[in-house]
């Protein structure tokens, strides 16, 4: 595999020796992953994933990419969370920075959109005014079935399709990918006959970027869908097999996150240099955050993209409170070729870098900021790519998955679960006077008197 991790950064914070200290302790921990005997344990069908996605799945997703492509100028994908953010990163890594402004043909393939990741009703009308003017298709995404926020977008995405198209033709442009038999989506598909694919059983929402959850969208985007999980099994083999600290990246990520916690620093940022990755951080965040943050215990994940936020977190990451730690997701090589020009009156004093490609100035921004902020207490933790494209990508996810996982049995809590998000959902639940929720209406719009 390409990708490298490097914590010479951290020297000074934590000794090498604590976090080796780990080193057995993630051996079991791998262990029991693979043995599934562990917290969550019907909840790591994740991890064959690589493995077990074979040509007849991959053919029919790309078979359906096609076929939406002919359709469609706009692709949009219904879902939030797992059934969303997954699809949303790898696009986005590997899309042009300004798809959108793009034409279909230069695009090479529709242009995606997301709904149903949020309630906002500007968001949705917004949307429609755009999918008045354009063919578009949809998938709508939710494991359970009965998420509130892709369900409503989905009930009014729909009318809109089948005004638009009538039902039969609107029904041909709808994918649902859900839970195999339980859940209002399911029947809905079921009843209107729509093509479904399957989340599985014990693959959670945040694990399920190589299910069609995000195989499907990746693919209709135009992309390499086959790379992506052969990324993924490379990195599965390394870091499922790996027994060393030194040979296992996902073993010593775990370790340097979980020592960087022990020493006193609770929060994590991920740094990236690319603002195409910003949403590859978004999936990070939902991955450690909801995979680690229970029990009263967690690292807090957090995100910045550089050099833009040095100009608006780098204060506080210089100099606040000393509890962050960072890791920079450092890419090697640009996709593209851009040289800073020579001016001969060189009035903005630039001269000193003409005949430099951006990516140099980039990357001493990168080493200069690595360095001042080690300087100002905050350790650095480098995980490196050569390049971004569909192989990388895959081989970062399915790293960051398995080190989730281990991270969170070094924390002693169940990486699998997220009891927390049904918190809100009571309480919308109840202020909307949902059936069944009378007590606690009462309760609630009295508190909020
Ligand atoms: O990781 C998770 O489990 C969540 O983020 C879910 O993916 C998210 O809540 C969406 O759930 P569903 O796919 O059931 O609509």
């Amino acid at each position: 595999v390409d990708l490298k991790i490097n914590t010479d950064k951290l020297e000074g914070f934590v000794s090498k020796a604590a976090i080796y200290s780990y080193q057995q302790q993630l051996v079991l921990h791998q262990e029991t992953l693979l043995n599934k005997t562990g917290k969550g344990n019907d909840f790591l069908g994740w991890i064959t994933l690589p493995d077990e996605t074979n040509e007849a799945m991959l053919g029919s997703i790309m078979q359906d990419a096609r076929e939406i492509a002919a359709m469609a100028d706009i692709y949009v994908v219904v879902g939030i969370g797992g059934s969303y953010l997954g699809a949303r990163a790898v696009i986005e890594a590997l899309h042009h920075n300004f798809a959108g402004l793009l034409t279909k043909q230069e695009r090479k393939a529709p242009l995606i959109v997301y709904a149903g990741n949020n309630i906002s009703e500007d968001y949705l009308a917004d949307l429609m005014d755009v999918l008045d003017r354009y063919d578009y298709a949809m998938t709508v995404i939710s494991k359970s079935g009965t998420t509130t926020e892709p369900a409503i977008a989905f009930r009014v995405l729909r009318r809109h399709l089948e005004q638009k198209y009538g039902k039969d033709e609107a029904c041909r442009r709808i994918i649902a990918i859900t839970d195999k038999s339980r859940g209002a989506l399911k029947n809905l598909a079921d009843a209107e006959g729509y093509k479904t694919y399957v989340v599985p059983d014990d693959v959670g929402g945040r694990y399920s970027v190589l299910t069609p959850v995000g195989l499907l969208p990746i693919a209709v985007a135009g992309f390499d869908i086959r790379r992506f999980v052969e990324g993924a099994r490379a990195m599965k083999q390394l870091v499922t097999t790996a027994k060393t600290m030194d040979e296992n990246p996902a073993f010593l990520y775990a370790a340097a996150r979980n020592a960087m916690y022990a020493s006193g620093k609770p929060v994590e940022i991920m740094v990236n240099y690319q603002p195409s990755l910003i949403y590859i951080t978004e999936w990070w965040k939902q991955l450690y955050g909801e995979s680690e943050g229970k029990q009263n215990r967690g690292i807090f994940p957090a995100g910045v993209s550089f050099t833009t936020d040095l100009h608006s977190m780098g204060q506080y990451v210089q100099e606040g409170l000393r509890i962050i730690f960072e890791t920079v997701l450092s890419i090697e090589k640009p996709k593209r070729d851009l040289t800073v020009p020579a001016e001969t009156d060189d009035a903005d004093g630039l001269n000193f870098v003409a005949g430099k490609r951006l990516h140099e100035v980039n990357r001493q921004a990168e080493l200069g900021t690595l360095l001042a902020h080690v300087d100002g207490q905050v350790p650095n933790i480098v995980i490196s790519l050569p390049q971004i494209n569909e192989h990388t990508l895959g081989q970062l996810l399915y790293f960051y998955e398995f080190a989730c996982a281990l991270s969170g049995y070094l924390l002693d809590v169940n990486p699998f679960d997220q009891p927390g998000v049904e918190a809100y959902k009571k309480n919308m639940f109840a202020l909307l006077g949902k059936p069944g929720f009378e007590k606690q209406t009462e309760e609630l719009r009295k508190r909020l008197q």
